[in-house]
């Protein structure tokens, strides 16, 4: 099965209503785009994103691994759903980093997305130490294999996203041989995991994607689409993006 590109953008604590014509920009272009497009914004925003691009994939950036409870602050698979969202991030370094997030709970918070019907994208990255001290795949292979979900029905709601932690924001991108050694060593890992149908799950190169390098990145063989931080809040820097996305699958 031919992975079909995905390319989404991530707002993180980016976005008021008046960001919404942004959202609305975008969405057109994908209303003839060959590629899949997302933008995964602030709960606060999803409903109002969801009303202001009306047929537009909207997701959230986190999600609890429970399905209710006693959880101050935290938003179920459900209640996306409920706001509109189609997807969720799950395990994004700023999370683990900052919330303290375990492999498990990315895990539980994967499994109560998909088990809702969202669509999920994973994220694994390396830290520019472990870069440096030469241990990127084992630590990212690793990473993966005690945070993936326990099965996937549908692979094609299943992604995961390659983040080198180092390369978020900071305007470093790996070579291309570097992405491509990891992202080969994650889809070893998917087909060990889910068998043919890890053949399936697209893998996303995300941090400090701009329309400058994604020409270069999509190039990559087992590039299946990008998750895109500050160059997706606009539609002037989005759009070129998925541009190149779709020129990679037409060349
Ligand atoms: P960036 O962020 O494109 O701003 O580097 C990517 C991400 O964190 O998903």
């Amino acid at each position: 099965m031919e992975r079909r590109k995905l390319v989404a953008g991530n707002w993180k604590m980016h976005g008021v209503s008046a960001d919404l014509a942004e959202i609305t920009s975008i969405s057109l272009a994908a209303e003839t785009a060959d590629i899949d497009m997302a933008l995964c914004v602030p709960a606060t925003l999803i409903e109002r994103a969801v009303r202001a691009a009306p047929g537009f994939s909207i997701g959230g950036q986190d999600v609890h691994g429970s399905e209710k409870g006693a959880h101050t602050g935290c938003i179920s698979a459900a209640m996306l759903l409920d706001a509109g969202a189609r997807l969720t991030i799950v395990g994004h370094s700023e999370r683990r980093e900052a919330q303290g997030e375990s492999d498990g709970d990315v895990k539980a918070k994967a499994e109560a997305a998909l088990a809702a019907g969202l669509s999920v994208i994973l994220c694994v990255g390396e830290s520019d130490s472990v870069r440096e001290s030469g241990k990127a795949v084992e630590t990212v292979t690793a990473q993966l294999d005690s945070s993936l979900p326990g099965g996937i029905s549908d692979a094609s709601r299943f992604s995961v996203a390659y983040e080198p932690i180092w390369a978020i924001g900071t305007g470093k991108v790996p070579s291309t041989s570097d992405i491509d050694e990891m992202h080969a060593a994650l889809r070893g890992r998917l087909v060990a995991a889910f068998g043919e149908a890890g053949n399936n799950v697209r893998i996303l190169y995300g941090g400090s994607v701009k329309a400058s390098n994604a020409t270069e990145i999509f190039g990559v063989p087992d590039v299946d689409g990008a998750l895109v931080g500050g160059a997706s809040l606009k539609a002037a820097d989005f759009l070129p993006i998925v541009d190149a996305a779709s020129g990679s699958i037409n060349r």
